[in-house]
């Protein structure tokens, strides 16, 4: 027998009701990120016919060079948010600042958003993403202190990511574990398709971008070395899964297991990914998993960002593959 799940509306209404009870504007903040997803869905299914494909000629706060499709997505979801009134402010990787929206007390949430993650695959149909968390806006301030703001990441209420592959698929948690939701395009509603993800401890997959590997430490390279080798705990070397998109990459790890990482090489001496909008969403998911992420020395939720586009090295995934990592890291060579 089919069987067909709850839609995400009724599922959030669920959870508003249930234990620990999910704040009814975040429930709504949810839906919103969903109506967002759905819009981007269709133009990224359709980019290629309607001029959408490419650079705009620009260049990104951090520096990437921006496609179509960012700005895009960027537009999409900063209008989504901008008039819910529950968003005090939004960080974006689009955004040069972070933006204020409301002071309004009703106000309580700030939202940190990769509105198009892995966007180097637009233009060759691959697989792409959008990476979202809403923290809880500090009860003083008017939420241009960054520090105050995302201290720890302790405020973080809720985050999740959005995938676009061959199903879209949004994965999100509000702290009481993790669970997918798959768009059915004909129907026009995100149903529960992953319940309650558990990230399996150890996995057949790591992710890293190999073409960085001379540049790395040689104890990251001794690390690789090993996962390649393979040995009595995995008893095969490690599979090379990487499609340049994280949310891609991790999803795959969350699901089968296995580690992503992105350390600091001489490029990208503090990391190439963005703390509040790439790493702590992604982390917060993969702990609610089951799973863990570090920078190398502390839990990715335990940083607090200086600024908000802040970088930081990233090493998520499966459980005993991160302690692996930090036994071999701590080691040496
Ligand atoms: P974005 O498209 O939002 O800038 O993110 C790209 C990120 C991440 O998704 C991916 O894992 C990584 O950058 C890929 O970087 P490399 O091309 O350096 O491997
Ligand atoms: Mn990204
Ligand atoms: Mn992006």
């Amino acid at each position: 027998m089919t069987s067909y799940g709850p839609t995400l509306t009724r599922y959030l209404g669920d959870a508003h009701r249930g234990t620990p009870r999910l704040e009814a504007e975040l429930a709504e903040l949810i839906v919103e990120m969903g109506t967002a997803a759905k819009a981007l869905a269709r133009e990224i299914r359709r980019a290629a016919l309607v001029g959408r494909l490419g650079l705009v000629g620009e260049k990104n706060p951090t520096g990437d060079a921006q496609k179509k499709l960012d700005v895009y997505s960027n537009d999409v979801v900063v209008s989504a948010f901008e008039d819910t009134g529950l968003v005090a402010a939004i960080v974006s990787e689009e955004l040069e600042q972070l933006r204020v929206v409301s002071c309004a007390s009703a106000a309580r949430y700030i939202l940190c958003v990769d509105p198009l993650d892995g966007s180097s695959n637009t233009d060759v149909n691959g697989s792409v993403g959008s990476i979202f968390s809403f923290y809880r806006r500090s009860a003083e301030g008017d939420c241009t202190d960054v520090e105050t703001e995302f201290a720890g990441g302790a405020e973080l209420a809720a985050a999740g990511y959005v995938m676009y592959g061959p199903s879209t698929i949004m994965v999100f948690s509000h702290g009481d574990g993790a669970n997918g939701f798959t768009l059915d395009h004909d129907v026009g509603e995100f149903i529960l398709s992953h319940e309650a993800i558990q990230c399996p401890p150890r996995g057949p997959y790591f992710s890293a971008n190999l073409g960085n590997y001379h540049a790395w430490s040689d104890d990251l390279r001794g690390f690789v070395d090993d996962l390649i080798a393979g040995g009595p705990a995995t008893g095969r070397p490690c599979s090379l899964r990487y499609t340049g998109a994280l949310v891609a990459d991790l999803h795959r790890n969350l699901l089968e297991g296995g580690i992503y990482l992105y350390p600091p090489d001489e490029n990208h001496p503090r990391g190439k990914l963005r703390l509040l909008y790439e790493c702590a969403p992604m982390a917060f998911i993969a702990e609610q998993a089951g799973g863990r992420a570090t920078d190398g020395a502390d839990r990715v939720l335990d940083l607090t960002p200086a600024s908000i586009h802040q970088t930081t090295p990233l090493f998520i995934g499966s459980r005993e593959m991160l302690d692996s990592f930090e036994r071999r890291a701590a080691r040496g060579g």
